[in-house]
């Protein structure tokens, strides 16, 4: 039996497969593979939701659609997930139903037990310990405004939570240099990090944000406050002096861009003059979550 083409983590998957989803994204979005390509017609895609979301769910439905097949959103309120039926279990039964889950889970555990007992492919649509789908999406923008990304210098300001692991995954993927400014206490995860040394990538972290963003080419932060966090008040002091906000944005490249998965909190991660300013391409990086996806889809689904 052929291996399921999950799409977990990026640093399960080989750059090279990346790379052909990407481009196969980008030519789903130029429309190169016409208007009447339909590559997953009649296939259906299950959407766990244990976390609220706006671009995975919708993104995620839209692309089901435009390439010809349906998704079905759950929750844990109106599944049987929510008054015991254990992941394994409801993983077997989706197998037999539809021809792939994807899963924004609160703990990662969740999603590797869903992928350890589904027939069908498995996607990370978020858990508390990466996004992957959102990478591939900033790739693309970062690549659609300037270029290939190999070789450039990535600058994340903030605390070091899951989309973070998700840029240390990205730059050993596609050979950015990434330094991360967090607080010692947000730090990134060890585990990715001893990942990226092991694997040669030019990662870093410092508690300084203006070294860290010295001449970089993109400047990345998300909110302080991750969905199941400490919302403590502690929290929103330690990360003060990791705002992205003129001066520090200043500190970068003059053609710096700045990145935001969204949801954004003004006035805390990002200033809006930041975020609504002409170096900020935050909402291309929400449309490209349907292209990006597609391309997910295609590879895994398809
Ligand atoms: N960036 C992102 O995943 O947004 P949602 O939480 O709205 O899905
Ligand atoms: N780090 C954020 C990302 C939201 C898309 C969270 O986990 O809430």
């Amino acid at each position: 039996m052929t291996a399921l083409r999950h799409f977990l983590d990026l640093d399960r998957i080989e750059t090279k497969t990346l790379r052909e989803i990407l481009a196969d994204a980008a030519s789903l979005k130029s429309g190169a593979n016409g208007r009447d390509s339909m590559p997953l017609g009649g296939r259906v895609l299950a959407m766990i939701f244990e976390k609220p979301s706006t671009r995975t769910r919708v993104s995620f439905e839209v692309a089901m659609l435009q390439l010809g097949g349906q998704a079905i959103r759950l929750t844990p309120e109106d599944t049987q997930l929510g008054r015991g039926e254990t992941l394994a279990d409801t993983a077997r039964v989706l197998s037999r139903l539809v021809d792939g889950i994807m899963i924004r889970a609160a703990r990662h555990q969740s999603l590797i037990e869903l992928a350890e007992h589904a027939e069908v492919p498995v996607i990370n649509g978020l858990t508390d310990r990466s996004h992957p789908c959102q990478l591939l999406a900033d790739i693309m923008t970062f690549e659609e405004h300037r270029g290939p990304i190999a070789g450039r210098i990535v600058a994340w300001s903030g605390d070091g939570n899951n989309v973070a692991n998700s840029w240390i995954h990205a730059a050993v993927r596609f050979g950015f240099e990434l330094r991360l400014a967090c607080p010692n206490s947000l730090s990134p995860s060890p585990e990715v990090m001893a990942w990226a040394h092991d694997q040669g990538g030019r990662v870093t972290v410092t508690a300084d944000a203006r070294a860290a963003v010295a001449r970089a080419d993109c400047v990345v932060t998300d909110t302080w406050v991750s969905m199941g966090a400490d919302a403590g008040d502690n929290r929103r002091k330690l990360l003060a002096p990791y705002q992205v906000n003129d001066a520090l944005m200043a500190c970068a490249d003059a053609d710096a861009l700045f990145m935001h998965c969204l949801p954004a909190h003004r006035g805390e991660e990002v200033t809006d003059a930041v975020i609504d300013g002409p170096r900020s391409v935050v909402w291309d990086e929400a449309a490209n979550r349907l292209h990006s996806q597609k391309g997910i889809l295609n590879w895994c689904l398809g």
